[in-house]
This record gives C-alpha cells, sequence and structure tokens, in this order.
C-alpha cells in the first residue's frame, strides 16, 4: 500500500471513529482490507481509495470502520470486574437505591461487540439481583458485531469453557441445525438493548444515568486526547458515586478526569464535586 493510500485510510478511519492507526499497522490494514476489495470488486488498494472519496462512500465507510476495528471479546473477560460487580457493587448500589428513589439498576456497556460482555453482565445479575428491575445499554459502532450480538447465538467452544450452572441456566442449546450453538435464554435476551453508537460523535440516547459503565478494551485503540475526552463523556452518564470499569491494559492515569482511582482497571465518580 503506498503512503498516499495507508494516509487517505488512516484519516477516514479517525474522522469516522477516532481510531488511531500508527505506521506500524500498514499490514495489519492491508490484510484487512482484502475482505472489502472482494466485496466491493475492486481490484486493488488505489481503486478502493477511489470508492471510498466517491459519492457512493458514505456505505462504505461503515464497512470500512468494521474491517479495521478489532471485535475480540469472549464471556466473563476480565473475571475480576463480574466478581466485583456481585460483591461490592450490587450490595452498596442495593443499599442506596430507596433513598436515592433510582427506578432500576442501570448498566451500559459502552463497546460491547458481538455481546459476550453485557451478557456476562445479565449472567451475573440475574444470579445476584433478583429482586430489584435491572436493564443494560450495550452500544458498539459496528453494525456486523450488534447484529451478532442481538441474535445471541455463540458455538459451544466459547461457552462450554463456563461452568455447568452458568450454561444451564443462562443459554439454550441448539439441536438438529443449530447443533453445536447455544443462544442466550429470553429472559436475560430481553435485560440487553442495543444501540448503534459512536462513543465520540453526538449526545448518547439515554435519558437516566448509569450506575456502572463498563468500557473496556477499546480506549487502546485511541489516541491520549481522544481517551480523555471519552472518559470525560462517560463520567457524564454516571450517577454519583457511579463505577467505570475499564480495561486492565488501560490505565487513566496519564490523562485528566475527575474519578476516583479504587483499585486496576476500576474508578468510581465523586460523590459530591
Ligand atoms: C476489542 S472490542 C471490546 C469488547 C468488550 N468490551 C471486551 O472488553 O471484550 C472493541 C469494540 O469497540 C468498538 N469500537 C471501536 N471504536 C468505537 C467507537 N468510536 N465507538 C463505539 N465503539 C467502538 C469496536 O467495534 C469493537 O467491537
Amino acid at each position: 500500500m503506498r503512503d498516499a493510500e495507508y494516509n487517505l485510510i488512516r484519516t477516514l478511519v479517525y474522522e469516522n471513529s477516532r481510531i488511531s492507526l500508527g505506521p506500524d499497522k500498514r499490514e495489519l490494514v492491508s490484510a484487512r482490507l482484502g475482505k472489502r476489495l472482494r466485496a466491493t470488486k475492486v481490484h486493488s488498494i488505489a481503486e478502493y481509495c477511489e470508492l471510498l472519496q466517491s459519492p457512493e462512500a458514505d456505505s462504505e465507510l461503515g464497512h470500512l470502520i468494521d474491517a479495521i476495528s478489532t471485535n475480540h471479546t469472549f464471556f466473563f473477560r476480565e473475571n475480576g470486574h463480574f466478581e466485583f460487580l456481585r460483591k461490592v457493587i450490587v450490595p452498596e448500589m442495593s443499599a442506596r437505591v430507596r433513598g436515592e428513589r433510582w427506578p432500576r439498576f442501570h448498566l451500559w456497556s459502552a463497546a460491547c461487540s458481538s455481546g459476550e460482555e453485557p451478557y456476562s453482565i445479565a449472567i451475573t445479575l440475574a444470579d445476584c439481583l433478583p429482586t430489584w428491575p435491572w436493564l443494560i445499554a450495550a452500544s458498539d459502532i459496528s453494525r456486523r458485531v450488534l447484529s451478532r450480538a442481538e441474535l445471541a447465538i455463540y458455538p459451544a467452544e466459547s461457552v462450554e469453557r463456563l461452568d455447568a450452572a452458568t450454561i444451564r441456566n443462562s443459554f439454550q442449546r441448539g439441536y438438529g441445525p443449530q447443533e453445536g450453538y447455544y443462544r442466550v435464554r429470553p429472559a436475560l435476551r430481553e435485560r440487553v438493548e442495543f444501540h448503534h453508537l459512536n462513543l465520540l460523535e453526538g449526545e448518547p440516547p439515554f435519558r437516566d444515568l448509569f450506575q456502572v459503565i463498563f468500557c473496556r478494551n477499546v480506549m487502546i485503540y485511541f489516541d491520549r486526547p481522544t481517551q480523555e475526552e471519552l472518559v470525560n463523556r462517560l463520567a457524564r452518564h454516571l450517577v454519583p458515586g457511579g463505577f467505570l470499569l475499564v480495561g486492565h491494559s488501560e490505565s487513566l492515569s496519564h490523562i485528566r478526569h475527575g474519578l476516583r482511582l479504587l483499585r486496576p482497571a476500576t474508578y468510581q465518580k465523586p460523590f459530591a464535586s
């Protein structure tokens, strides 16, 4: 890929998702564009760059972001966060609920990929919060992963490493043509609402604040000013005393924000500021 082509792709990806591609990502980008070249039936990166600058570019840009972004995820990834949710956040928020008159326990999985993260939250809450109503908002910039998340069907390999009781209580096993797949049970699916959302663009469509926001393993793809902007945006959607959980490789120590570090990758919004 020529310099000019790579620079155009980087700029468009940054402008449309704020994902920051360094010079070291050129080969990865080349490899990931292969699928888009075949899908759009163009024969070279140069031709693909022309397409991206043509009147048809709008619909292709979404596919470009899809192809470039990393959607890797799995159930109960960084399990310490789910244990913290169960043992600390739920008891603490349950104790506050009456005084605060919150209608429900409201959580946001802010870069949910194909759904394993919000469904892991749902599985945890179904087990430890049976009486208080709860709802999970889940969002991602990629329509491709969101449609997989809404379907909630996962290959056996990704489910069968969970313990037997979790599989039994939380999934329906596929038979016949669905053999080898599991689907999240309807009672859990109906607690998760999916939204197509660029975290750095416009205002998210949520009226109620959240007690907890999971925003994990997406900030590593952003540059520092973008990380700072994102963390401060997310903080505005938290109740006082609400929690922000980030990926374990995503320290916020180098950016300015008003949150308190409680333990690695776990931040709390102050009660009064
Ligand atoms: C590696 S996945 C993380 C999934 C999950 N949070 C986890 O930790 O396993 C990163 C996700 O961030 C999404 N993403 C990237 N840029 C985004 C943006 N600007 N707004 C919303 N989502 C974005 C990608 O589409 C991808 O699904």
